[in-house]
């Protein structure tokens, strides 16, 4: 009982594989970012043109696969509560900024998906599994979810930027335990 409470999280800290999908999808999409702009950066005579999309794509439907397993796990398990030395003020930002994240992630990488099959072709993933084009929702579709990739990517990437700011001051300014329990060495 104690060992699958620790790994579902307590009250206390986040669980093992909450901390696990936090930092590779934290790390995933850190990298995915200068991917997507070296891809803007290419023409159809570039080498690069023929693989770099492809692992772009590719990896970024993982991470919206991992978005949708990490979402569900969240809603079925115990989640913590907030630091009891944190104010109303730092807990109302935490809900708020961390409710943006997960909201700029699913833009990102549904609109990912939006670009990549406006045409109506599958995307191939890892040249392994075939997956569907839905039907076009927008005109100009391309173009449209293009726009909305980028501003969203570039807003994720700030504010992660500004939360990871915010966790290195609680851990070394403040000196609580928020940094310690998304690291499980608490
Ligand atoms: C982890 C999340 C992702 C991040 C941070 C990200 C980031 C970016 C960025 C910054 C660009 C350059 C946009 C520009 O300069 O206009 C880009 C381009 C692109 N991304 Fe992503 N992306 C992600 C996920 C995805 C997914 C899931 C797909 C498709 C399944 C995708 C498909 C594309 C395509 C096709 C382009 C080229 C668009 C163009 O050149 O107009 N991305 N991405
Ligand atoms: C693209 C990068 C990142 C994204 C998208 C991201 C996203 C998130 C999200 C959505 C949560 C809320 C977890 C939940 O309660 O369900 C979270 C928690 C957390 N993240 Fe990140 N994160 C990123 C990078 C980082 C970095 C670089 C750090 C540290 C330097 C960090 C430190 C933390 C900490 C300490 C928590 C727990 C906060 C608390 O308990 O109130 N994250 N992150």
């Amino acid at each position: 009982m104690a060992e699958s409470q620790e790994q579902r999280g307590d009250v206390q800290s986040y669980g093992r594989f909450t901390v696990f999908i936090h930092w590779l999808m934290a790390l995933a999409i850190i990298g995915m970012y200068p991917l997507g702009l070296y891809i803007d950066s290419l023409t159809y005579y570039d080498a690069a043109y023929q693989t770099v999309p492809h692992w772009h794509k590719s990896i970024g439907l993982m991470v919206l696969a991992a978005l949708i397993v990490r979402v569900i796990w969240k809603l079925v398990t115990p989640q913590p509560g907030p630091i009891s030395s944190h104010g109303a003020v730092v807990r109302l930002a935490t809900v708020i900024g961390h409710l943006s994240l997960y909201l700029l992630m699913a833009i990102t990488l549904i609109s990912g998906y939006m670009i990549s099959t406006a045409d109506g072709d599958p995307i191939q993933l890892f040249n392994w599994i075939s997956v569907p084009a839905l039907p076009a929702v927008v005109e100009n579709q391309e173009d449209v979810a293009g726009d909305i990739h980028y501003w969203s990517a570039t807003l994720l990437i700030v504010l992660a930027g500004i939360h990871a700011l915010a966790a290195l001051k609680h851990h070394f300014i403040d000196r609580d335990n928020t940094l310690k329990r998304m690291t499980a060495i608490n």
